[in-house]
Protein backbone atom coordinates (compact mmCIF):
# COMPACT_ATOMS: atom_id res chain seq x y z
CA UNK A 1 0.00 0.00 0.00
CA UNK A 2 1.57 3.69 -1.04
CA UNK A 3 0.95 6.37 0.78
CA UNK A 4 3.28 8.68 -1.09
CA UNK A 5 4.89 9.35 2.61
CA UNK A 6 8.51 10.11 0.02
CA UNK A 7 6.75 12.00 -2.61
CA UNK A 8 9.77 14.84 -3.54
CA UNK A 9 12.37 12.88 -1.43
CA UNK A 10 15.64 11.82 -3.29
CA UNK A 11 17.89 8.88 -2.07
CA UNK A 12 20.90 7.07 -2.01
CA UNK A 13 20.38 3.41 -1.50
CA UNK A 14 23.70 0.94 -0.71
CA UNK A 15 23.73 -2.62 -1.44
CA UNK A 16 21.14 -4.24 -3.47
CA UNK A 17 22.66 -7.64 -4.81
CA UNK A 18 19.71 -9.50 -5.43
CA UNK A 19 16.04 -9.86 -4.81
CA UNK A 20 17.14 -11.49 -1.47
CA UNK A 21 18.73 -8.23 -0.49
CA UNK A 22 17.32 -5.79 2.48
CA UNK A 23 18.67 -2.90 0.12
CA UNK A 24 16.86 -3.89 -2.57
CA UNK A 25 13.04 -4.28 -0.85
CA UNK A 26 14.04 -0.75 0.64
CA UNK A 27 14.65 0.59 -2.78
CA UNK A 28 11.46 -1.02 -4.17
CA UNK A 29 9.52 0.19 -1.34
CA UNK A 30 11.12 3.78 -1.62
CA UNK A 31 10.09 4.11 -4.84
CA UNK A 32 6.62 2.83 -4.36
CA UNK A 33 6.28 5.70 -1.85
CA UNK A 34 7.40 8.28 -4.26
CA UNK A 35 11.06 8.62 -3.81
CA UNK A 36 13.86 9.24 -6.78
CA UNK A 37 16.45 6.72 -5.69
CA UNK A 38 20.07 6.14 -6.74
CA UNK A 39 21.12 2.87 -6.15
CA UNK A 40 24.85 2.05 -5.55
CA UNK A 41 27.29 -1.32 -5.26
CA UNK A 42 30.39 -1.94 -4.96
CA UNK A 43 31.93 -2.64 -8.72
CA UNK A 44 32.37 -5.91 -8.11
CA UNK A 45 28.95 -6.93 -7.45
CA UNK A 46 27.84 -5.44 -10.93
CA UNK A 47 29.24 -8.31 -12.41
CA UNK A 48 27.72 -11.11 -10.01
CA UNK A 49 24.20 -9.33 -8.55
CA UNK A 50 21.53 -8.40 -10.10
CA UNK A 51 21.49 -4.86 -9.55
CA UNK A 52 20.37 -3.76 -12.76
CA UNK A 53 17.39 -5.74 -13.13
CA UNK A 54 16.06 -3.67 -10.02
CA UNK A 55 17.29 0.05 -11.98
CA UNK A 56 15.26 -0.67 -14.58
CA UNK A 57 12.36 -1.95 -12.54
CA UNK A 58 12.31 1.29 -10.90
CA UNK A 59 14.44 4.25 -12.91
CA UNK A 60 16.82 4.60 -11.31
CA UNK A 61 20.62 5.15 -12.44
CA UNK A 62 23.25 2.58 -10.88
CA UNK A 63 26.38 4.78 -9.45
CA UNK A 64 29.41 1.97 -8.72
CA UNK A 65 31.42 2.74 -5.51
CA UNK A 66 33.60 1.01 -3.33
CA UNK A 67 32.50 1.86 -0.03
CA UNK A 68 35.73 1.82 1.45
CA UNK A 69 37.19 4.50 -0.90
CA UNK A 70 36.66 8.14 -0.26
CA UNK A 71 37.35 9.14 -4.30
CA UNK A 72 34.58 6.43 -5.36
CA UNK A 73 32.03 8.21 -2.89
CA UNK A 74 33.26 11.84 -3.76
CA UNK A 75 32.60 10.95 -7.08
CA UNK A 76 29.07 9.08 -6.14
CA UNK A 77 27.49 11.82 -4.14
CA UNK A 78 28.80 14.11 -6.93
CA UNK A 79 26.54 12.47 -9.53
CA UNK A 80 23.70 12.04 -7.38
CA UNK A 81 23.46 15.71 -6.89
CA UNK A 82 23.69 16.23 -10.64
CA UNK A 83 21.07 13.53 -11.12
CA UNK A 84 18.51 14.45 -8.48
CA UNK A 85 19.55 18.36 -9.45
CA UNK A 86 19.63 19.09 -5.85
CA UNK A 87 20.44 17.31 -2.68
CA UNK A 88 19.90 14.58 -0.78
CA UNK A 89 17.05 13.67 1.63
CA UNK A 90 17.76 10.17 2.75
CA UNK A 91 21.05 7.26 2.57
CA UNK A 92 20.80 3.77 3.11
CA UNK A 93 23.95 2.02 4.25
CA UNK A 94 23.04 -2.06 3.86
CA UNK A 95 26.85 -3.21 3.50
CA UNK A 96 28.18 -5.45 5.57
CA UNK A 97 31.16 -8.56 4.84
CA UNK A 98 33.45 -10.34 7.11
CA UNK A 99 36.22 -12.01 5.51
CA UNK A 100 37.23 -14.42 8.58
CA UNK A 101 33.48 -15.63 8.56
CA UNK A 102 33.99 -16.26 4.76
CA UNK A 103 37.26 -17.92 5.19
CA UNK A 104 35.40 -20.12 8.40
CA UNK A 105 37.79 -18.62 10.93
CA UNK A 106 37.28 -19.25 14.40
CA UNK A 107 36.86 -16.66 16.43
CA UNK A 108 39.84 -17.65 18.66
CA UNK A 109 42.00 -17.81 15.83
CA UNK A 110 41.10 -14.63 13.96
CA UNK A 111 43.57 -13.20 11.21
CA UNK A 112 43.91 -9.46 12.01
CA UNK A 113 44.69 -8.25 8.82
CA UNK A 114 41.20 -9.31 7.67
CA UNK A 115 39.73 -8.09 10.68
CA UNK A 116 40.53 -4.57 9.55
CA UNK A 117 39.53 -5.31 5.99
CA UNK A 118 36.21 -6.20 7.79
CA UNK A 119 35.74 -3.40 9.79
CA UNK A 120 36.34 -1.03 6.76
CA UNK A 121 33.59 -2.70 4.87
CA UNK A 122 30.93 -2.95 7.27
CA UNK A 123 31.47 -0.27 9.47
CA UNK A 124 34.25 2.72 8.84
CA UNK A 125 32.24 2.84 5.15
CA UNK A 126 29.54 4.20 7.93
CA UNK A 127 31.73 7.33 8.79
CA UNK A 128 33.80 7.84 5.19
CA UNK A 129 30.15 7.98 3.80
CA UNK A 130 28.90 10.56 6.41
CA UNK A 131 32.37 12.60 6.30
CA UNK A 132 31.94 12.67 2.57
CA UNK A 133 28.31 13.71 2.25
CA UNK A 134 29.60 16.63 4.90
CA UNK A 135 32.04 17.89 2.98
CA UNK A 136 30.09 18.32 -0.19
CA UNK A 137 27.67 19.30 2.06
CA UNK A 138 25.26 17.14 0.10
CA UNK A 139 22.37 16.78 2.57
CA UNK A 140 19.21 18.41 2.59
CA UNK A 141 17.77 19.97 6.37
CA UNK A 142 15.91 17.31 7.55
CA UNK A 143 17.34 14.40 6.09
CA UNK A 144 17.79 10.72 7.23
CA UNK A 145 20.63 8.15 7.45
CA UNK A 146 19.86 4.71 8.54
CA UNK A 147 22.27 2.05 8.56
CA UNK A 148 22.13 -1.90 9.09
CA UNK A 149 22.86 -3.59 12.58
CA UNK A 150 21.99 -6.73 14.55
CA UNK A 151 21.60 -7.78 18.16
CA UNK A 152 25.05 -8.93 18.61
CA UNK A 153 26.47 -5.59 18.84
CA UNK A 154 25.08 -5.93 22.26
CA UNK A 155 24.38 -9.71 23.08
CA UNK A 156 27.04 -12.44 21.97
CA UNK A 157 26.17 -15.05 19.06
CA UNK A 158 29.58 -16.55 18.98
CA UNK A 159 29.15 -17.91 15.36
CA UNK A 160 28.32 -13.78 14.01
CA UNK A 161 32.58 -13.66 14.79
CA UNK A 162 34.18 -10.19 14.46
CA UNK A 163 30.85 -9.21 12.62
CA UNK A 164 29.54 -8.75 16.45
CA UNK A 165 32.81 -5.75 16.46
CA UNK A 166 31.71 -4.23 13.18
CA UNK A 167 28.05 -3.53 14.42
CA UNK A 168 29.43 -2.63 17.85
CA UNK A 169 31.60 0.05 16.12
CA UNK A 170 28.65 1.06 13.24
CA UNK A 171 26.04 1.63 15.79
CA UNK A 172 28.66 4.30 17.72
CA UNK A 173 29.37 6.19 14.33
CA UNK A 174 25.74 6.79 14.71
CA UNK A 175 25.71 8.17 17.26
CA UNK A 176 28.89 10.06 17.69
CA UNK A 177 27.89 11.63 13.66
CA UNK A 178 24.39 12.13 14.76
CA UNK A 179 25.48 15.00 17.16
CA UNK A 180 27.57 17.08 14.06
CA UNK A 181 24.40 15.78 11.52
CA UNK A 182 21.83 17.18 14.06
CA UNK A 183 23.86 20.29 14.87
CA UNK A 184 24.71 20.90 11.53
CA UNK A 185 21.86 20.35 9.48
CA UNK A 186 19.03 18.79 11.37
CA UNK A 187 19.69 15.12 9.89
CA UNK A 188 19.37 12.59 11.71
CA UNK A 189 21.10 9.20 11.85
CA UNK A 190 20.48 5.99 13.21
CA UNK A 191 20.98 2.10 13.05
CA UNK A 192 18.19 -0.26 12.62
CA UNK A 193 19.04 -3.89 14.48
CA UNK A 194 16.76 -6.33 12.05
CA UNK A 195 16.29 -9.96 12.57
CA UNK A 196 18.05 -12.93 10.91
CA UNK A 197 16.73 -12.58 7.39
CA UNK A 198 17.55 -15.00 4.25
CA UNK A 199 19.77 -13.27 2.26
CA UNK A 200 23.41 -13.53 0.54
CA UNK A 201 25.13 -12.16 3.63
CA UNK A 202 22.73 -13.59 6.30
CA UNK A 203 23.10 -17.31 4.83
CA UNK A 204 26.88 -16.60 5.23
CA UNK A 205 27.38 -16.91 9.23
CA UNK A 206 27.82 -20.54 10.10
CA UNK A 207 24.60 -22.25 11.56
CA UNK A 208 22.54 -19.44 10.26
CA UNK A 209 19.03 -21.60 9.74
CA UNK A 210 19.73 -22.20 13.54
CA UNK A 211 19.89 -18.97 14.62
CA UNK A 212 17.53 -17.95 12.21
CA UNK A 213 14.53 -20.36 13.52
CA UNK A 214 15.33 -19.57 17.34
CA UNK A 215 14.88 -15.94 16.99
CA UNK A 216 11.55 -16.76 15.31
CA UNK A 217 10.74 -18.44 18.25
CA UNK A 218 11.80 -16.36 20.57
CA UNK A 219 10.53 -13.17 19.06
CA UNK A 220 6.14 -12.84 20.57
CA UNK A 221 5.79 -11.56 16.70
CA UNK A 222 8.36 -13.66 14.99
CA UNK A 223 11.28 -12.41 12.71
CA UNK A 224 10.67 -8.91 10.89
CA UNK A 225 11.39 -9.85 7.41
CA UNK A 226 13.21 -7.53 4.67
CA UNK A 227 9.70 -6.68 3.20
CA UNK A 228 9.21 -5.22 6.86
CA UNK A 229 12.31 -3.48 7.26
CA UNK A 230 11.69 -1.68 3.88
CA UNK A 231 8.19 -0.63 5.54
CA UNK A 232 10.64 0.70 8.56
CA UNK A 233 13.25 2.43 6.22
CA UNK A 234 10.17 4.68 4.45
CA UNK A 235 8.95 5.41 7.84
CA UNK A 236 12.62 6.60 9.09
CA UNK A 237 13.35 8.07 5.77
CA UNK A 238 9.43 10.06 5.79
CA UNK A 239 8.59 13.65 7.79
CA UNK A 240 6.77 10.92 10.25
CA UNK A 241 10.33 10.08 12.05
CA UNK A 242 11.82 13.62 12.17
CA UNK A 243 12.90 13.79 15.66
CA UNK A 244 14.30 10.66 16.19
CA UNK A 245 18.23 10.40 15.96
CA UNK A 246 21.13 8.98 17.38
CA UNK A 247 19.50 5.83 18.30
CA UNK A 248 20.15 1.86 17.50
CA UNK A 249 16.20 0.97 16.79
CA UNK A 250 15.71 -2.67 17.41
CA UNK A 251 13.23 -4.38 14.67
CA UNK A 252 13.01 -7.94 16.12
CA UNK A 253 10.12 -8.79 16.80
CA UNK A 254 9.97 -8.44 20.41
CA UNK A 255 13.71 -10.66 20.45
CA UNK A 256 15.66 -7.96 22.13
CA UNK A 257 13.13 -8.18 25.19
CA UNK A 258 12.86 -11.12 25.83
CA UNK A 259 14.16 -13.82 28.68
CA UNK A 260 12.69 -16.94 28.34
CA UNK A 261 10.12 -18.02 25.92
CA UNK A 262 8.51 -21.09 26.74
CA UNK A 263 7.82 -21.93 23.07
CA UNK A 264 11.72 -22.62 23.50
CA UNK A 265 11.66 -24.84 26.51
CA UNK A 266 10.59 -28.22 24.87
CA UNK A 267 12.09 -30.38 26.92
CA UNK A 268 13.40 -28.78 29.68
CA UNK A 269 9.74 -27.54 30.71
CA UNK A 270 8.78 -29.74 34.03
CA UNK A 271 4.84 -28.72 33.15
N1 LIG B 1 20.63 -10.85 6.72
C1 LIG B 1 20.59 -10.73 8.02
O1 LIG B 1 20.30 -11.68 8.78
C2 LIG B 1 20.88 -9.38 8.64
C3 LIG B 1 20.43 -9.12 9.95
C4 LIG B 1 20.73 -7.87 10.52
C5 LIG B 1 21.47 -6.94 9.78
N2 LIG B 1 21.89 -7.25 8.52
C6 LIG B 1 22.68 -6.26 7.78
O2 LIG B 1 21.97 -5.82 6.66
C7 LIG B 1 22.91 -5.29 5.71
C8 LIG B 1 22.60 -5.82 4.33
O3 LIG B 1 22.87 -7.18 4.25
P1 LIG B 1 21.90 -8.23 3.54
O4 LIG B 1 21.55 -9.23 4.57
O5 LIG B 1 20.84 -7.55 2.76
O6 LIG B 1 22.90 -9.00 2.55
P2 LIG B 1 23.46 -8.70 1.08
O7 LIG B 1 24.57 -9.65 0.88
O8 LIG B 1 22.35 -8.74 0.11
O9 LIG B 1 24.02 -7.19 1.19
C9 LIG B 1 25.33 -6.87 1.57
C10 LIG B 1 25.82 -5.85 0.55
O10 LIG B 1 27.09 -5.28 0.92
C11 LIG B 1 27.71 -4.95 -0.33
N3 LIG B 1 29.13 -4.67 -0.18
C12 LIG B 1 30.12 -5.52 0.25
N4 LIG B 1 31.31 -4.90 0.20
C13 LIG B 1 31.10 -3.63 -0.27
C14 LIG B 1 31.94 -2.51 -0.54
N5 LIG B 1 33.26 -2.56 -0.34
N6 LIG B 1 31.36 -1.37 -1.00
C15 LIG B 1 30.03 -1.29 -1.22
N7 LIG B 1 29.17 -2.32 -0.96
C16 LIG B 1 29.70 -3.48 -0.50
C17 LIG B 1 27.46 -6.23 -1.14
O11 LIG B 1 27.74 -6.07 -2.52
C18 LIG B 1 25.99 -6.46 -0.85
O12 LIG B 1 25.15 -5.78 -1.77
C19 LIG B 1 24.30 -5.65 6.25
O13 LIG B 1 24.82 -4.55 6.97
C20 LIG B 1 23.98 -6.77 7.21
O14 LIG B 1 24.97 -6.95 8.19
C21 LIG B 1 21.60 -8.43 7.93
Amino acid sequence: MANNLLKGKKGVIFGALDEQSIAWKVAERCHEEGAQIVLTNAPVAMRFGKINELAEKIGAPVIPADATKNEDLEALFSQAQEHFGGGIDFVLHSIGMSLNVRKKKEYTDLNHEWMKTTFDISAISFHRIMQTLWKLDAMNEWGSIAALSYIAAQRVFPDYSEMAESKALLESFARSFGYHWGTRKKVRVNTISQSPTMTTAGSGVKGFMDFFNYADKMSPLGNATAEDCANYCVFLFSDLSRMITMQNLFHDGGFSSMGINPALMGDQSEG
